[in-house]
């Protein structure tokens, strides 16, 4: 845990144009600012800007950026600390840890050891596959015979495992690697009725697994012979280190080009990956062989939202996958699909073509994936209208899970022609569907609530930089709280208003934290989203520090998720959000905050108000409340109240409306 003083110290130290610029990033001065090629998609205008004022940089076209941390994050693909890190070192900026307690650093130490661990196994592997005769004579000649050429070898560090029982374990013990490591990374096994250890990926070839950041995390080692009885793949176990379900294979090497292209293809395993690499197209990463998980998708999508998955031309799980595919459209991806020619596989098909052709095939034979399912689930249907019906289902499920209106509305629009079915029906399925899903939802968020489900899977032991926040999909009152919180990230200390106070007798003056934390707590209301309710009682909190600057202390603040939002926060001047647009308010004008903070606060009770009536409303609905006489009553003079308050601020916001601009 490095403190927030120090990271004031990275940030003041790191210029952030220098910073950019060592970055291979072309800047080129433009008034104030900079502005340059964005370094993070593919684009022929400059609309990457740097404000060397402010500190902060942002691509006016795909929106990423932030200060100088976000960046070399972004850019390297690293967790925040490991970007601080980076800074650190190139300024000289010591670094002051907070201290780890013995819990954190015992289990800092763990990990740390077992990537030790798999770091020296994997050089083992390669040591040998170059160098032993075994090696040389197997897995050298199995590695060619697939036609991997030797510069790909080299790059995704494949090796080889003696046959030999323990070799690998004798090795490492004589070097002075704990037999508990080499247990807990799955290297070794231990033989029963015995403390001897054996080797885990005897005789095989060996496949190393790195994180984001390129950390051997686990192997996968394939056998030679595939007659052999054994699995064709040992794969490592999961462990401190390792959850299969967090990482995808391959990522290390795609990321820089599936951020640049803006798309990422999806295969199935190791070899696959490796093969589209050598032809030359390297966005590609496998999921090594079973269906997708969240966890993997949010690291892909950090990344890109664009996903093409390319499929086997004879895949047989193509219909099993389907599921997976869902996960994806639910977690607002795009998605499209290929079929690759009968009895290929990437693997097989980028052996014999370019990269070129590879791109061109997929390009001609890319179609989207509601299409493809329609196409697969309706094959052969013709005559059966049961199953028919049960595709319909399907598909309507899966448009369903599309969460932006517009894009599902074509989807039902495309689907109803398709399949020669009214849009009206195709729509009417894919609400009923939506509105079941969010019933599920709200119970389950009851119960959760109610402290019936367990907290979850998170344990807070995977590498910082594959976790990521799940997007939460936004609501009107989110979206005001965010504009609030945005007003306080920027102007904090500046004076809304000024307040009588009885017991001095003077006027004393409000500023904008506090304006938003004492109107809130008047009405007894709290943000539901935890990140903005945060920074208004953190603003509060240090507003009487001696020279508080809000903006540069959110920005430096030692919680990535509270300096990222600073960075954007304070970089939405040129990109108002949806909320500030609506009343073209120019933010940077503080003049206007005061009458701004009213409106803000009123329009988020309205919102309150609002929500609170819709929930009244459905329990006005229930049967059972309205079979109770006292309790219908109760609820109905809560609903005649707020309708009352609710005219109240209509009022106000009426008024607002008849202000001059
Ligand atoms: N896999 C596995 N264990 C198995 C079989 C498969 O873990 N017993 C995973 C591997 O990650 C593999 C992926 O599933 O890469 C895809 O399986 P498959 O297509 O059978 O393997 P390929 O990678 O294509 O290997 P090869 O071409 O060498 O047969
Ligand atoms: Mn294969």
């Amino acid at each position: 845990m490095i403190d927030q003083a120090t990271i004031e110290r990275i940030m003041d130290a790191a210029n952030i144009v220098d910073v950019i610029t060592s970055y291979g990033v072309t800047l080129r001065k433009r008034g104030v600012n900079y502005v340059g090629l964005c370094p993070f998609h593919n684009e022929k205008t400059p609309s990457f800007s740097v404000s060397p004022a402010k500190a902060l940089c942002k691509c006016f076209s795909c929106g990423k950026g932030g200060n100088v941390v976000h960046f070399v994050m972004e850019y390297e693909n690293i967790s925040y600390y490991e970007a601080l890190r980076v800074l650190a070192r190139k300024y000289g900026i010591e670094i002051h840890e907070r201290e780890q307690t013995e819990e954190e650093r015992r289990a800092e130490g763990e990990r740390e050891a077992m990537f030790v661990a798999n770091a020296y196994a994997r050089d083992y592997f390669v040591k040998t596959l170059r160098d032993s005769s075994e090696g040389i004579a197997l897995g050298m000649a199995y590695f060619r015979q697939r036609g991997f050429r030797d510069d790909t070898i080299d790059k995704f560090q494949l090796g080889y495992c003696l046959e030999e029982r323990d070799a690998f374990a004798r090795t490492a013990l004589a070097k002075g690697y704990s037999r508990d490591v080499l247990l807990r990374t799955g290297l070794c096994l231990e033989r029963e009725g015995s403390d001897a250890l054996t080797d885990r990926f005897r005789g095989r070839v060996m496949f190393p697994v790195h994180t984001l950041s390129g950390k051997v995390v686990a192997f996968g080692g394939r056998v030679l012979n595939t007659a052999a009885k054994t699995a064709k793949y040992q794969n490592s176990p999961e462990s401190e280190i390792y959850h299969k379900s967090h990482e995808l294979y391959g990522l290390y090497f795609a990321k820089r080009a599936i951020q640049q292209q803006d798309r990422c293809y999806l295969v199935e395993g190791y070899t696959d990956v490796i093969q589209m690499h050598q032809a030359g197209v390297e966005n590609v990463v496998a999921s090594s062989g079973t269906s997708l998980t969240l966890g993997q998708i949010a690291l892909v999508r950090r990344l890109t939202y664009n996903i093409t998955v390319l499929y086997d031309g004879d895949s047989a799980g193509i219909k099993a996958s389907l599921r997976g595919i869902d996960l994806l459209l639910e977690e607002g991806m795009n998605i499209k699909v290929v079929l690759l020619p009968d009895g290929e596989d990437p693997d097989s098909f980028a052996r014999t073509h370019t990269a070129q052709q590879l791109r061109d095939y997929i390009a001609e034979h890319e179609v989207d994936f509601i299409k493809f399912k329609a196409d697969i689930l309706l094959r052969g249907t013709d005559d059966d209208p049961a199953r028919r019906a049960e595709a319909i289902d399907s598909i309507v499920s899966s448009i369903a899970l599309i969460k932006e209106p517009i894009k599902r509305s074509i989807y039902v629009k495309e689907t109803s022609e398709r399949l020669g079915v009214g849009e009206e029906l195709i729509n009417d399925g894919v609400n009923k569907k939506i509105r079941i899903t969010a019933d599920t939802l709200r119970k389950q968020a009851e119960r959760k609530q109610a402290g019936l489900d367990p907290a979850g899977e998170e344990d807070g032991t995977q590498d910082l930089s594959s976790r990521v926040p799940v997007q939460v999909a936004a609501n009107v009152l989110t979206e005001i709280e965010r504009a609030i919180a945005q007003m306080v990230v920027r102007y904090a200390p500046l004076v809304v208003c000024t307040s009588h106070d009885e017991a001095s007798g003077n006027d004393v003056p409000v500023r904008v934290a506090e304006y938003v934390a004492w109107d809130l707590a008047e009405d007894e209301l709290q943000f539901q989203s935890p990140l903005y309710a945060r920074i208004v009682a953190e603003a509060v909190e240090h507003l009487d520090d001696e020279g508080f600057d809000s903006g540069r202390y959110f920005l430096s603040h030692p919680d990535v998720e509270v300096s990222r939002f600073a960075g954007e926060a304070l970089s939405e001047r040129y990109h108002l959000s949806k909320y500030h647009t609506k009343f073209q308010v120019v933010l940077t004008d503080s003049e206007r905050i005061s009458r701004l903070m009213p409106q803000l606060m009123m329009d988020y009770k309205n919102e309150v108000v609002k929500e609170r009536l819709d929930g009244i409303m459905r329990q006005l609905l229930d049967p059972a409340i309205a079979a109770d006489p006292v309790r219908y009553t109760q609820v109905m003079q809560e609903y005649m109240h707020l309708k009352d308050v609710q005219k109240a601020i209509g009022k106000e916001l009426g008024e607002r409306i008849l202000l001059p601009k």
